[in-house]
């Protein structure tokens, strides 16, 4: 298939040259990772963070992850924990945030924090993304590339089309894997999840206690933000049935797909149906439908990430 979009690149030992010197001057570029695509710059440059912040209209208040090759490289800007380190063996690199206290010593913008004493940080799985953290002595700060409260990027086409013409190179590394955004965890008191992920409550139960933030508390993360990750359309959640003039949303064997219906597994398979949400929505979204139906999900395992964004979207 042609390539119609200018500024979509495939990964290569020139693109990769030229995504280093593209980061280290203080400029910005959009990169696969294996949850979601994400719009990376130097977390230790202000102009680059600027940027962040500016081409996604992302309010200020809302922080930014820090990305990294592996723990040793995030020493210098936080304070490790126990917790951290049980975690950081089982899961890493993968799909999961740490929120832990910041180092005082920490080169990281405080802008990138919006000026809180704690960082977000993650180490991506995605071989792209770490062929270029390897090559970088800083980190990158890293949010999903959409427009603010929009649907995460789920392909280089994807991020193409929220940032037309701002965005001057992205990185093609193929449809994300995952297709929602990494599980965030805070480590700075009892584990909490700010943000459930394909990696769930149960998983890491396994490896310490952890629970699951109430809602409505005081917003320790924006994600928790009750709006977020809304394809602009209105969304009808735990329906039975559908109004032939709208999208439907659908999981498993009873539902076939048609130009109404879109099914996120039809073998009922969670994190399939996770892969599937965000690009579903613009698929939907494409086409021009107005409002969007939506099965009940099953509350378990990866449905409870589902459910988290669905009831954001439909917010
Ligand atoms: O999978 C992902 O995490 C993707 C890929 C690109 O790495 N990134 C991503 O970033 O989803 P973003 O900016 O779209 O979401 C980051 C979430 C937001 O909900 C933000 O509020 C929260 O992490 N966050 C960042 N720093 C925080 C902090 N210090 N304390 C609490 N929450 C924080
Ligand atoms: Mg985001």
């Amino acid at each position: 298939m042609k390539n119609i979009y200018s500024n979509i690149f495939s990964f290569n030992k020139k693109t990769l040259k030229k995504s280093v010197a593209i980061l280290k001057s203080g400029n910005v570029l959009g990169l696969p990772t294996e949850t979601v695509y994400g719009l990376a710059g130097n977390a230790y440059s202000k102009k680059s963070v600027n940027k962040i912040y500016k081409i996604k209209k992302r309010p200020k208040f809302n922080p930014l992850i820090v990305h990294y090759f592996k723990s040793q490289a995030a020493k210098k800007d936080v304070i490790f924990n126990e917790n951290f380190l049980k975690l950081y063996k089982k899961f890493c690199p993968g799909p999961i945030t740490f929120i832990l206290k910041k180092n005082k010593k920490t080169k990281i913008k405080s802008s990138v924090t919006a000026g809180l004493d704690t960082v977000a940080i993650r180490f991506p799985k995605h071989r792209i993304v770490r062929a270029i953290l390897k090559k970088i002595n800083f980190p990158l700060a890293m949010p999903s590339a959409n427009l603010s409260m929009g649907i995460s990027p789920v392909s280089a086409s994807d991020v193409a089309d929220e940032f037309k013409k701002n965005i001057k190179v992205i990185l093609n590394g193929g449809k994300s894997k995952i297709g929602i955004e990494s599980t965030v965890i805070d480590l700075t008191s009892d584990p909490k999840i700010l943000r459930p992920g394909i990696i769930g409550k149960e998983t890491i139960s396994k490896v310490l206690k952890i629970s699951l933030a109430k809602k409505n508390l005081k917003i320790k993360s924006p994600g928790m933000l009750k709006k977020h990750y809304s394809p602009g359309i209105p969304i009808l959640l735990n329906q039975k049935t559908y109004d032939k003039r709208y999208a439907f949303i659908t999981i498993g064997h009873k539902y076939k797909d048609n130009k109404n219906c879109f099914n996120l597994s039809k073998k009922s398979d969670l994190k399939e149906a996770a892969s599937n949400l965000y690009k579903t929505f613009r698929k939907i979204k494409k086409k021009g439908f107005k409002k969007i139906y939506v099965v009940k999900i099953p509350n378990k395992g990866p449905g409870i990430a589902i459910n988290d964004r669905l009831k954001k979207a439909a917010n």
